[in-house]
């Protein structure tokens, strides 16, 4: 969701902000601009397509201050006049992720003192504030902080001003932003895959900082206007980690991945003898002795693993837990229980419905707080107590996949730690579980190796308008992930069930023309899903078995067996997932979508 990227250096920045929004392309974007500081002119380039079409437009600007833009839109539609950056009075210029919650008072107030809106995006009233801070004679950095005192909602902005080539202003709040430290030369921008281009020293901007950026330095002030240090980090990202390479799009890669990405997320686990808790960080122990339930928030895919996880933690460690989506937990009124562990899940560590869910329940007195997620500097790990960070590398596609499966390898972690810590697992068990998870990403390598299969098996879905997916138990979530990946990527309208409910409802919607398909795994539940399966049959519908070894199931008229190389008991759903998101993946191809970038959606969400 919007990406902002910025530069000052001596060399001619265009090339960089376009390389910049390329990178930044993922996170989902339906218009893009850049604006440079040219002999005291603004110089602006907009358009409504790809990047690629930006590029064209602006072969011929030039300037060594700039900043670039790639809007999602909220408010106003995506138009070249709605794009940014926007200007105002042809000084100030601002690019802008977030909403502003006051933009309509403010641009009453606005219009009163002749400013004139071009566009009808909240993001033009914050240009139109700086400046008429600046016009008074505030530097453009006090006047951006006089701006932003006045601003209710989420920014992460990146500010020049005509007159002021020497000079970048950068500031967050609810939107991530960070600055890239070059030599001789500085950058902002909304994540470091978008810098490392040009750094990998990377300064991470916390709530409410402002940054003023020159060519040979930088100074940050805190939101109460105090200049403070910063530490400057090393990414470890590398330019291959996000690039394609061999694949034909980036869920694909990512979907290949896994294997690596679990062993990477396992690895301190799978190298020891025993779980320890120091996995959740060093007050992990004394926290999770104290607890006696747990609440998971998050949003997406990551709240299927949620799903997945209350599985585990019931059974597995005896453990009670409740999984809300967080845009649904931050606006109800609920009961805190202060011995509960509210445990956040997610890819980005920026989804602004997970960080304001997180910061609700530390409002109504919740201490207990993990994060698990992929982004180590994210928001959402620092407002932690305790994290786990999925080893999963950048994930690009839009669709989360080996996101969720790392997810649900440190779900599966977090419950055998507290499984142990509560007296629930016996030394034996311990080491069973061990020797699953060693075996995990060979396991999921084995299921990759059905993809020739899926693929011919997807042609039988592009025709199709909806399809409906069955689990039970543990891989209930698992049905409702599946579904999820299809209708994001191909569009095909696509539910999940859990298959006992198949006969209070879903049932009047099978024909011929509903494909069905069903996750089924050799566990308790098999007859008893071999029973709704019977019923899916009987009405004409056409099913699509994901079944494991020995589960006697045969391919027939109306049924597709896709024979699953195991049975991996507990882990069994994180398996299951993988033919799931093949089987998106090639219906999509089929059906010619955007693979990586779907219509209408973001990669990140970061406004409400
Ligand atoms: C967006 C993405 C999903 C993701 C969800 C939650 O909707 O398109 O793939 O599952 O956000 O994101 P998070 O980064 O919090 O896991």
């Amino acid at each position: 969701m919007c990406g902002i990227v910025g530069a000052i250096a001596q060399r001619n920045v265009v090339p960089i902000l376009l390389q910049g929004l390329l990178r930044l392309e993922y996170r989902g974007y339906d218009s893009a601009g850049l604006v440079v500081v040219n002999n005291s002119h603004l110089e602006r380039v907009r358009s409504t397509g790809r990047v690629a079409e930006l590029t064209e437009k602006s072969a011929s600007t030039h300037g060594h201050l700039g900043i670039a833009h790639t809007r999602w839109a909220t408010h106003g539609v995506p138009s070249e006049r709605n794009a940014h950056p926007h200007i105002s009075s042809d000084v100030i210029a601002v690019a802008h992720n977030g909403i502003i919650e006051n933009y309509e008072e403010l641009r009453t107030r606005l219009t009163a003192q002749n400013y004139v809106f071009t566009s009808d995006t909240d993001t033009e009233v914050i240009a139109h504030l700086i400046h008429s801070h600046y016009a008074r004679g505030n530097s453009l950095l006090v006047a951006t902080q006089a701006a932003l005192t006045e601003l209710v909602g989420a920014y992460a902005i990146g500010v020049v001003a005509a007159d002021n080539p020497d000079l970048l202003i950068g500031s967050r709040k609810g939107s991530p932003l960070l600055l890239g430290v070059g030599e001789g030369e500085h950058f902002i921008a909304s994540d470091a895959s978008a810098l490392l281009q040009v750094t990998k020293n990377m300064v991470y901007l916390e709530e409410g900082d402002v940054a003023e950026i020159g060519l040979r330095g930088y100074r940050i002030f805190n939101a109460k206007g105090d200049e403070v240090k910063r530490p400057v980090h090393i990414s470890e990202l590398t330019n291959e980690s996000v690039e394609l390479g061999e694949y034909r799009h980036y869920m694909q890669k990512e979907i290949h991945e896994q294997p690596q990405a679990l062993a990477d997320t396992l690895e301190a686990v799978c190298n020891s003898q025993s779980l320890v808790p120091g996995i959740f960080g060093a007050e992990a122990a004394t926290t999770f002795a104290d607890i006696d339930s747990i609440l998971i928030l998050a949003c997406g895919t990551s709240h299927h693993a949620g799903l997945v996880a209350r599985y585990w933690l019931e059974e597995i460690a005896g453990i009670p837990c409740n999984v809300e989506i967080a845009s649904e937990y931050r606006y109800r009124v609920s009961v805190p229980n202060p011995k509960t562990l509210v445990v956040t899940i997610s890819q980005s560590g920026e989804t602004a419905d997970t960080l304001a869910a997180l910061n609700h329940a530390k409002s109504l007195g919740h201490v207990h707080t993990l994060s698990i997620c992929n982004v180590p500097e994210s928001a959402l790990v620092r407002l932690s107590k305790l994290r786990m960070l999925t080893r999963a590398g950048p994930e690009i596609g839009v669709a989360s996949t080996k996101a969720f499966t790392t997810q649900l390898a440190a779900l599966f972690l977090l419950t055998l730690v507290l499984a142990k810590l509560h007296g629930k697992l016996s030394k034996e068990v311990e080491q069973q579980h061990l020797h699953a998870l060693r075996h995990l990403p060979s396991a999921a390598q084995a299921v990759l190796n059905l993809e020739p299969a899926i693929a011919k098996l997807a042609e039988r879905f592009s025709d199709k308008q909806h399809a409906l997916f069955l689990g039970r138990g543990l891989h209930y979530p698992i049905a409702l992930e599946g579904a999820l990946k299809l209708k994001e990527i191909s569009y095909i309208h696509a539910e999940a069930y859990p298959a006992g409910e198949l006969k209070h409802g879903p049932l009047a919607l099978v024909d011929k023309n509903m494909p069905v398909v069903a996750v089924a795994p050799n566990d308790l539940l098999l007859e008893k899903l071999k029973s709704n399966l019977q019923e899916v049959r009987a009405r004409g519908g056409e099913l699509y078995v994901f079944a494991d070894a020995n589960t006697r199931f045969h391919s027939s008229d109306g049924i597709n067996l896709m024979q699953m190389p195991e049975h991996a008991g507990f882990l069994s759903p994180i398996l299951h997932t993988i033919p799931l998101q093949l089987l998106a993946y090639y219906v999509a191809l089929q059906k010619g979508t955007d693979v990586d970038k779907p219509r209408n959606l973001a990669k990140s969400v970061t406004v409400e």
